[in-house]
């Protein structure tokens, strides 16, 4: 061996030294760079870039799980900021319609908070999947475009809520559901068969009967859901995380009803469709809101009804985006708690397919 010439080391220490005065411009570049790619492909580029280059958590996503981490990250700290500035409306809507939208949109933005919160550090422990995270991205995006809708529904003025809208979270949100998108519908095709025998196995257990039973004429429990949703809510103080099951008998419910988010897992069996029948006659005309005027509205998970027609507006915040029969099919009584295997057993009829 033998050793270099003394210049030769000179000549390596410069070549080095200019190669890091190249380099080290180019690695910025480098993270714009990186945020146009990944934002290129969302069906909302624009915010992307403009939240993603301005983000407050260091640098650039280096795959696809940061930038869905990140991404959701700037959705929950964004909905965070459109709700404080909608609390600071609120002195200005002291009267109706106002009011009345702004009420709304004050609980749909909580529960936006709450559902992109979950998405983001899902409870340790509950196996969630991909598929879990698209629900409550869905729950996510339908309340942020509920809000603004109860604004135009009363004809209230749209000024108040034009700055929290202009935060343009739905368009983040929409963004974390394409991304996730692969991931769930994977998940979903795994979904059904560890939900069968999970669910099966777990159901029977249950006990036969339903928890309690409503029926009009008073040969039940409660004349009303509303009091049974109530005994619910207590029952539900001590034994969380167990299913609620409230048999409906056949009967016209003029009532309005809404299972809040502390309501978790309610299951809700009729008499079938045409008898046991839920109705109510508020309307966005009548100066209800979108939200307001819903004869039902569910906020809780796990929420299972079956055998019941709701008649009239009915809406499900967060659930009603999934309109596809593909997507709609987990949710039915029949497949999300396999009630095939257990409803029969109480003598409640039901129709699995609902
Ligand atoms: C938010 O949306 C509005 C209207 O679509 C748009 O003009 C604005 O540029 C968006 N803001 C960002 C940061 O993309
Ligand atoms: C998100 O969830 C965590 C854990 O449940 C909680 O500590 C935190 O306060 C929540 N953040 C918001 C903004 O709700």
């Amino acid at each position: 061996m033998q050793s270099l010439p003394p210049f030769l080391f000179l000549f390596f220490f410069f070549f080095l030294l200019l190669l890091s005065s190249f380099l080290s411009p180019s690695l910025s570049s480098h993270e714009s760079d990186d945020i146009e790619f990944w934002c290129s492909n969302t069906p909302h580029p624009e915010p992307c870039r403009y939240y993603l280059g301005r983000n407050p958590y260091l640098g650039a996503p280096k795959d696809k799980a940061q930038f869905y981490k990140l991404s959701l990250r700037l959705a929950l700290d964004l909905t965070l900021r459109a709700q404080s500035h909608l609390k600071r409306s609120g002195p200005a809507c002291r009267r109706s319609p106002e009011k009345t939208a702004w009420l709304d949109c004050w609980k749909l933005y909580a529960n936006t908070v709450l559902q992109l919160n979950r998405t983001l550090a899902p409870p340790p422990g509950a196996g969630c999947t991909a598929f879990d995270y698209q629900t409550w991205l869905s729950a996510a995006l339908t309340n942020l475009q509920t809000c603004p809708k109860g604004f135009r529904d009363t004809r209230a003025s749209a000024e108040l809520i034009g700055p929290v809208v202009r935060y343009n979270v739905s368009d983040l949100v929409s963004n974390c559901l394409a991304i996730n998108r692969p991931a769930a519908a994977d998940a979903d095709r795994g979904r059904f068969s560890s939900w069968t025998t999970f669910g099966t196995r777990r159901l029977l257990q249950l006990s036969a009967a339903a928890d309690v039973v409503v029926a009009e004429d008073g040969s039940g429990n409660f004349r009303t859901i509303k009091e049974a949703l109530d005994a619910a809510s207590k029952r539900m103080q001590s034994t969380r995380g167990s299913k609620f099951v409230i048999h409906i008998k056949a009967g016209v419910y003029n009532e309005y009803l809404q299972v809040v988010s502390s309501l978790s897992n309610i299951v809700m069996v009729g008499d079938g469709i045409g008898k046991t029948i839920i109705t109510g006659s508020r309307s966005v005309a009548n100066g209800y809101t979108t939200l307001s005027s819903a004869t039902f509205s569910v906020f809780g998970d796990g929420f299972v009804a079956s055998g019941i027609t709701m008649s009239r507006r009915v809406k499900w915040p967060g659930y009603h985006v999934v309109r596809r029969p593909s997507i709609m099919r987990p949710f039915t009584v029949g497949r999300f708690i396999a009630g095939g295997s257990w409803i029969p057993s109480t003598g409640v009829p039901f129709n699995p397919s609902l």
